[in-house]
């Protein structure tokens, strides 16, 4: 062999071991980058918010009015226990497994492409429209996880979950409950209609019943798909100071929550907890962050992405001169010179064939 050959040869090995050590250091190097990476954030993007101000001020006024009972009633005698036995507010439709559209808007399931797009565009104008309003609001749970992967919504996620502070939580109930936005996302020619409905028994803080553990939704009305908003409180602000909680007992230390750190989410800027790691970890423990194949999916590291597992078929059959049926490797990038060689077997019957 050429002395130059040998170079070539040590050079082509020592890339290989430097892109392999890339591969395999890539999930955890994932972690720890995000750990220290700060995400810069595009600029929000203008899309064509139809502010249909004047027309959801006047609703609210009336429905602000017809519901102030119901809220005094669920108000309670202030242990935060409701008074009246406390009814479910936000209805699912009455088919199981379809907890995860809203029963007003519910027309049936929808495809899967349809939802991750839904999900996508739910969110757009969720943080779009509270950046616009000035409402203060950071991805949660599955959503906040999705985020850390890789700036996407986890692809078999049904709903989506963001949080805020009791005090935002109010401001949408007093004068945002029961609006509807209308979106416009010209670039991919889509448009809906999105309704801000907040549980009137957000007033009582505490789990109660555990019917009205959900505070509000961002719902998209023409499938029924959203996103579930809870606000954090303190509610034990004497034995537990600095500590919120959400009516499902997620808890969390302030500075946990605070400050907010900006990042990209689906292309947008969103707001996400300060320490998103340990929130992340106390709810789904470390394997969040290490387990790459998760419900039918796969994490692909060259990609970025979560991909759904392949039920592809690697290989097809071909039927050759002689009728025989033959198996070649789809990606085989040499064709049909992957055709494997005959056995002495094969070839001993071929003569009776020819
Ligand atoms: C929001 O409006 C709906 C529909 O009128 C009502 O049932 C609900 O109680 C309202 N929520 C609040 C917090 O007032």
């Amino acid at each position: 062999m050429h002395p130059q050959s040998y170079i070539h040869s040590i050079f082509l090995l020592i890339l290989t071991l430097i892109t392999a050590t890339q591969f395999i250091t890539c999930a955890a190097g994932a972690a720890a980058a995000a750990g220290i990476a700060v995400v810069e954030p595009p600029a929000i993007r203008g899309i064509n918010y139809e502010k249909n101000l004047e027309k959801n001020a006047a609703r609210r006024k009336l429905v602000n009015l017809r519901n102030k009972n119901l809220a005094d009633m669920a108000k309670g005698d202030g242990d935060g226990e409701p008074k009246v036995k406390e009814l479910k507010y936000f209805r699912e439709p009455g088919v199981a497994a379809a907890g995860h559209y809203d029963g007003r808007f519910y027309i049936g399931f929808v495809t899967d492409i349809e939802r991750q797009r839904t999900l996508r565009h739910l969110i757009r104008a969720w943080l779009q429209w509270t950046q616009n309003q000035g409402i203060e609001t950071w991805l949660a749970h599955g959503t906040l996880l999705g985020w850390w992967w890789n700036n996407q919504i986890l692809p078999w996620d049904t709903d989506l979950d963001v949080q805020l502070s009791e005090a935002t939580l109010k401001t949408l109930a007093e004068n945002f409950n029961m609006t509807t936005w209308s979106y416009n996302f010209e670039e991919e020619n889509f448009q809906r209609d999105y309704l801000l409905d907040i549980n009137p028994y957000w007033v009582s803080r505490l789990r109660g019943t555990s019917a009205n553990l959900i505070d509000g939704r961002w719902i998209d009305k023409s499938t029924g798909l959203f996103i579930d908003i809870t606000g954090l409180s303190e509610t034990h602000g004497v034995t537990r100071p600095g500590v919120v909680s959400c009516k499902n007992l997620h808890r969390y230390k302030l500075e946990e929550i605070y400050p907010l750190r900006t990042v990209k989410f689906e292309e947008f800027k969103a707001y996400i907890p300060n320490l998103y790691e340990k929130v992340i970890i106390k709810e789904y423990r470390s394997r969040a962050f290490t387990a790459t194949e998760f419900e039918k999916h796969e994490w692909q590291p060259a990609v970025g992405a979560w991909i759904p597992k392949t039920t592809f078929e690697p290989e097809t059959s071909l039927y050759i001169r002689n009728g025989k049926k033959i198996q070649i490797k789809v990606e085989d990038p040499r064709g049909l010179e992957a055709v494997p060689r005959p056995t002495g077997w094969e070839l001993f019957w071929r003569v009776f064939y020819w």
